[in-house]
């Protein structure tokens, strides 16, 4: 995944050289089980269900676009990273991902934590009932106001980013008088992303406090000073979409490191560490993601084997997987309005969405796949390229893609594994409606976000 950002401009003028594409695959009408949600599957008819509904009565129902997420996917996901860490570790889904009222009922019946990391994921947390010491605050600039009241709700742990922070929240739960748990967010010194990983250099950028130059040790130093927080732990984040175990590997090490710095200069062994999240998920049939048990041994294991040779007790582990929980559990329906062959080129099929309800692959090159879903098709494959309704030409939804040679106007497509980082990062770009979000499950279907009208848009605009 490129993290590098490129103008809004001409995306159109980079055409691949000849040969570039992988041949299209033997059977354009199947549903690879990596990259759709598990209940999703293709009817006698042509036409795909999930949770047992069809996609064109979902279509009818709540129009489209619309992101439908299949509930028992997410359930079972969920459930699998709880059991495969047992009772022994925590794990924190992390809000950011996709948070709604309904996803924080799930977790809590799921046996789940909760990770926001701002006060408006917290008053969502709170406000479905998520028990307020399963949560975990976390942000690099929580405000004043945002630390007072996850402090007077009494989550849980506040995960500590700046010297200032660790002042300001002791101050803040010092006049609750309160004594609020804590983690301090280190920098490892480790990146990663998807299948590799870097150890120098990385402590150029905004989040946590290097453990570089002895600044973690002395932000330890005074934390344990003060009278308002509990330290409970380190945490360490060390990218996204990872499939590689060894940047945990360093992170993990790096860590256990401070903890031990920390057993001999203070005589405290801190409880608990953080490994954060980042696991990565199959965007395309190419990815091949790890199941949460293969990890959970794997981050236990290094853990355990650290702390062994540090001669320290084992600390409790937690991690904080968002787009690995929710990330495949839901695709993006959209209808087809018009479709563009440019000879010689490839063909632009324009849906009635685009970059305002999946900004990823203008962001960060996402890769994406697309399927027709409204009906089976025995037409020659056609070079696609999947594009928004939005004024600028890098909209781009899937950038490279076949489809049947006779898709029409009318037809549903739909773009898997956008459960993540989708609806949360939605805009309003050209006023648009931020599509709902229907979530599915043994035959029933109930949007658990609703579609944006123009009422609500108008409702901002104060005139
Ligand atoms: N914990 C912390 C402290 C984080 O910063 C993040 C993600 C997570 C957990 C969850 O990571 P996950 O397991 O979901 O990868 N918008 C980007 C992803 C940004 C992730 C930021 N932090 C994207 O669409 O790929």
């Amino acid at each position: 995944m490129s993290r590098s950002a490129h103008p809004a401009g001409p995306r159109h003028a980079d055409v691949l050289p000849e040969g570039h594409y992988s041949a299209p695959p033997a059977d354009l009408n199947a549903l690879d089980s990596k990259v759709w949600a598990r209940t999703v599957e293709r009817g006698e008819d042509g036409v795909v269900t999930v949770g047992g509904i069809s996609v064109t009565q979902l279509a009818e129902e709540y129009g489209t676009p619309a992101y439908v997420l299949d509930e028992a996917d997410f359930r079972a996901r969920a459930r699998a990273w709880r059991t495969a860490f047992g009772a022994d570790a925590d794990v924190f889904y992390a809000g950011k991902a996709f948070l709604s009222r309904a996803v924080v009922r799930w977790l809590h019946e799921e046996g789940l934590n909760l990770d926001v990391c701002s006060g408006g994921e917290l008053v969502t947390a709170l406000s479905a009932g998520m028990p307020a010491d399963r949560i975990a605050f976390h942000g690099n600039n929580k405000s004043p106001q945002e630390i007072a009241r996850a402090v007077r709700a009494d989550v849980g742990r506040i995960v500590l980013d700046s010297f200032q922070e660790i002042a300001r929240v002791a101050h803040i739960a010092q006049s609750l008088g309160k004594r609020q748990r804590v983690q301090i967010r280190i920098t490892v010194g480790v990146e990663a992303h998807t299948h590799e990983f870097i150890a120098t250099a990385h402590e150029d950028q905004k989040f946590g406090i290097p453990l570089a130059g002895g600044q973690a040790a002395e932000a330890v130093r005074r934390a344990l000073q003060l009278d308002g927080l509990e330290l409970i732990g380190i945490h360490s984040h060390i990218g996204s979409q990872i499939f590689d175990m060894s940047g945990f590997e360093v992170a993990a090490h790096r860590v256990v490191g401070l903890l031990k710095d920390i057993r001999d200069e203070h005589g405290v062994e801190l409880p608990e560490i953080d490994l954060g999240g980042g696991l990565g998920i199959a965007y395309t049939s190419d990815d091949d993601p790890r199941e949460p048990h293969e990890i959970a041994k794997s981050l236990t294991e290094i853990v355990t084997r650290e702390c062994e040779s540090a001669k320290l007790r084992t600390p409790r582990i937690s991690v904080e997987p968002g787009r690995a929980i929710v990330g495949p559990t839901a695709f993006t329906l959209y209808e087809v309005g018009t479709v563009k062959p440019l000879e010689g080129l490839r063909t632009y099929v324009s849906v009635d969405g685009g970059m305002s309800d999946n900004i990823r692959t203008a962001l960060y090159d996402a890769e994406y796949t697309v399927a027709l879903v409204s009906r089976t098709s025995d037409a020659e494959p056609m070079l696609a390229r999947v594009v928004g309704k939005h004024c600028e030409s890098g909209d781009i939804v899937v950038k490279d893609a076949f489809l049947p040679g006779d898709l029409a106007p009318g037809d549903l497509i739909a773009v898997p594994a956008t459960g993540a980082y989708c609806r949360s990062m939605a805009s309003n770009y050209n006023h648009a409606l931020r599509p709902p979000v229907v979530a599915v499950r043994e035959g029933e279907a109930r949007a658990i976000v609703r579609r944006e009208t123009e009422e609500d848009l108008l409702r901002l605009d104060v005139g």
